[in-house]
């Protein structure tokens, strides 16, 4: 239904209030008395199969919702209970932005992308903590970025006072540094200004929560040269990070069917969907190789199957997520590819999702997932 009724009418309005709508949608429902648990019946996977912990937590199965569509943790209830196995809110920056004017958000039907330059609008970290208070049982990951007004010198003391209001909240951490809408974010990529960077972050998350260990990932871009790649792995490693989530946006355009004419007219932006698919699995296959079992990965970019989902999983990626897909998908998408992980991972007679990612890479598998047999704790992650 969603394909032919609900998206060709989604398909009359601009993106962003497209996005808007459906979003309110889904939230309605979920207020609605028992609408939770429609979600759920509707959306829902509870197949043992698919269970695993990874950073310590316990998922449903490994396919989540990616950065940038519940920036302000309005509706992480609804989309955990919509059949996310977690749900990245944010990207949020220490102060309220209203990221570039509009229109900021535009489709490519005929390669089902999306190109955006939102440019981080948000309601500030202060806000989505307030609303993250309420949280009851969604699990939820929280991704912060840099607001766009501080200069780059500033960049670690803006990162810290969002993780000191959100830390509290986030069953794990995200410090993006990918956007490529944010002017400069993406320098902080290099390792001398990651290292602090990281290193603040992780030593404000062991303040702010003293008694629960809160696992650290940094999110990248696919622009990044393979040598960076490899340096960023290496800092990951070197900074005991729990993981890496690749891929955000690409500020390349190769790959679409859409004309070149009406590709340069909409300007400046990040390209997501299937065009990312070749990169982000190059980048995930790169990383697993170079950080062997030691962190945990998580691939994002193209993903709009069960099929690329298997692949990313047997690639290295303990765990998925999915945007793009998602809007052009609808929403039985989440449901519909852990059911396909679940078919493969019988087909190929593994028991766990951590025993296909391990089995493809000939290792043990629970120190891929850091599934708790070894304890998170303050010093020694993944
Ligand atoms: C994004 N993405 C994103 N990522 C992030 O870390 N913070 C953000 O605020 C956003 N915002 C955002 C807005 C929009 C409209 C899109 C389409 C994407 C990137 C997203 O999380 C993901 O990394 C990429 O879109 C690649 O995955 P898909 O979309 O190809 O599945």
């Amino acid at each position: 239904m969603y394909r032919w009724l609900i998206r060709p009418l989604l398909y009359l309005l601009p993106p962003e209030t497209a996005h808007h709508v459906a979003f309110s949608a889904l939230r309605l429902l979920a207020a609605l008395p028992g609408g939770k648990a429609v979600l759920r019946a509707l959306y829902g996977v509870r197949d043992p199969i698919l269970r695993s912990r990874v950073l310590g937590l316990d998922l449903a199965h490994p396919v989540g919702l990616a950065a940038g569509f519940d920036k302000n943790a309005i509706g992480f209830e609804a989309l955990y209970a919509a059949g996310f196995a977690f749900v990245e809110i944010g990207t949020l920056t220490a102060r309220a932005q209203s990221g570039n004017p509009r229109p900021r958000l535009f489709r490519l039907p005929k390669d089902e992308a999306l190109i955006n330059r939102m440019g981080f609008n948000n309601e500030g970290s202060a806000a989505a903590s307030e609303r993250l208070r309420g949280n009851r049982n969604a699990i939820v990951g929280v991704n912060i970025g840099k607001t766009k007004v501080v200069p780059e010198e500033e960049a670690v003391a803006d990162y810290v006072a969002s993780t000191e209001l959100l830390a509290c909240h986030a069953d794990y951490f995200v410090v993006n540094v990918s956007s490529p809408n944010t002017p400069g974010l993406r320098n902080l990529q290099s390792t001398e200004k990651l290292r602090p960077l990281l290193t603040e972050v992780r030593a404000t998350l062991d303040r702010a929560s003293p008694d629960r260990y809160i696992p650290l990932l940094v999110k990248i871009a696919p622009d990044l040269a393979d040598a960076d790649v490899d340096d960023i792995a290496d800092l990951g490693l070197e900074l005991r990070l729990d993981g890496i989530i690749a891929t955000n946006t690409t500020i390349g355009r190769s790959g679409l069917q859409t004309s070149a004419a009406e590709v340069e007219a909409i300007g400046a932006g990040g390209l997501s969907g299937p065009s990312l698919v070749e990169r982000s699995r190059e980048v995930l296959a790169r990383l697993r190789r170079r950080v062997g079992t030691k962190l945990v990965l998580i691939s994002v970019g193209g993903i709009d199957s069960a099929d690329e989902a298997w692949a990313r999983i047997r690639a290295g990626a303990s765990l998925v997520q999915i945007y793009t897909g998602y809007i052009y998908g609808g929403p039985g998408l989440p449901s519909e590819i852990a059911r396909g992980i679940a078919v493969r991972m019988r087909e190929g007679g593994f028991r766990t999702v951590a025993d296909a990612v391990g089995s493809a890479l000939e290792t043990p598998s629970a120190a891929i997932t850091n599934d708790g047999s070894r304890p998170i704790g303050k010093g020694r992650v993944a």
